[in-house]
């Protein structure tokens, strides 16, 4: 985008090119590298999503920030052949790998498409779903009031977000571990674009219905996240490091301040281990909504 001399990027703006940024940069090669991971720790919540959702054999289906496919591929095999799924992400090196990973399953009704889901032309779907795709947009009623173009009459939309991080122990035991390591952090803006930004129900019902969605239902949805995806201790420690808040914040300090905080976050976990699994709780919503 070409600015004037003088005019500034308005916060919106800034999000999307933030976002755009992180994701066909660091954040989406951190995801692509750590996706078989990620998708093992994951596999209960896409599970609850796909049983929630409910998709009918033939349907078509969007899945919004889709990243390299995890629920996209499990959508696909629940539609059958006649079913069609597209998997909309913004992340280029997201999609390559989503892409990769269907044709290893054989999986031939996807189409990957590159665009923003608040600007992406596209229409027909009997489904809107995503898994953790839908909480990092700069305008977000917007956003929303935008995607109701993709819907067919009769729609409906279905995805998971995260609670809020009291919720979360599979991340804060590790983010506290670490914190007396670092230098105080700023406390996080509610309702911000990022992983929390659909921590509060109240902000994302008002959200869909000022974007003209229906009011939403949302349940809760509460599991244990196995974070070593059987690998033990140690594939846990990697895993906490290598990606998500822990990673962002150890990276660039020095190696003694990492070694220290990785030390803590080994006996921090250490009460979690269970032969070869680190579990700690989760807590999402589940929300659903017509257009
Ligand atoms: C936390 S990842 C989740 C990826 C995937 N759904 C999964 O569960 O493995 C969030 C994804 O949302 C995508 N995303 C963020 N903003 C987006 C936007 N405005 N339009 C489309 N995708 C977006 C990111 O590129 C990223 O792949």
């Amino acid at each position: 985008m070409r600015l004037l001399e003088g005019q500034k990027l308005t916060s919106a703006e800034n999000v999307k090119k933030d976002q755009l940024a992180f994701w066909n940069g660091q954040g989406g090669e951190i995801w692509v590298a750590r996706q078989s991971h990620t998708d093992m720790t994951l596999e209960p919540v896409s599970k609850a999503l796909l049983s929630f959702a409910n998709p009918g054999l033939g349907e078509h289906v969007l899945d919004v920030g889709c990243g390299c496919g995890a629920t996209t591929l499990d959508f696909a095999e629940a539609v059958g052949p006649e079913g069609r799924i597209v998997g909309l992400d913004i992340s280029q090196s997201m999609l390559t790998e989503g892409e990769r990973r269907a044709r290893l399953r054989d999986l031939n009704n996807i189409k990957w498409i590159t665009a923003d889901a608040s600007e992406a032309d596209l229409e027909g779907y009997d489904l809107l779903a995503s898994t953790f795709g839908l909480m990092f947009f700069g305008e977000p009623v917007g956003a929303f009031a935008h995607m109701r173009r993709f819907a067919n009459p009769g729609a409906r939309m279905a995805f998971v977000c995260w609670r809020n991080l009291d919720a979360n122990p599979w991340m804060k035991v590790p983010m506290d571990a670490v914190r007396p390591h670092l230098p105080p952090r700023p406390t996080g803006t509610p309702n911000a674009p990022g992983m929390f930004g659909f921590a509060d129900p109240d902000y994302i019902s008002h959200v869909l219905t000022e974007a003209g969605w229906s009011a939403p239902q949302i349940e809760r949805l509460d599991v244990d996240l196995d974070i070593a995806a059987g690998g033990g201790l140690n594939a846990a420690l990697t895993q906490t490091t290598q990606i998500g808040a822990v990673n962002s914040w150890l990276r660039g300090q020095p190696g003694d301040v990492v070694d220290a905080a990785t030390e803590s976050i080994s006996k921090a976990l250490t009460p979690y281990v269970e032969r070869e699994t680190v579990k700690l709780a989760a807590g999402m919503w589940l929300v659903g909504s017509t257009p």
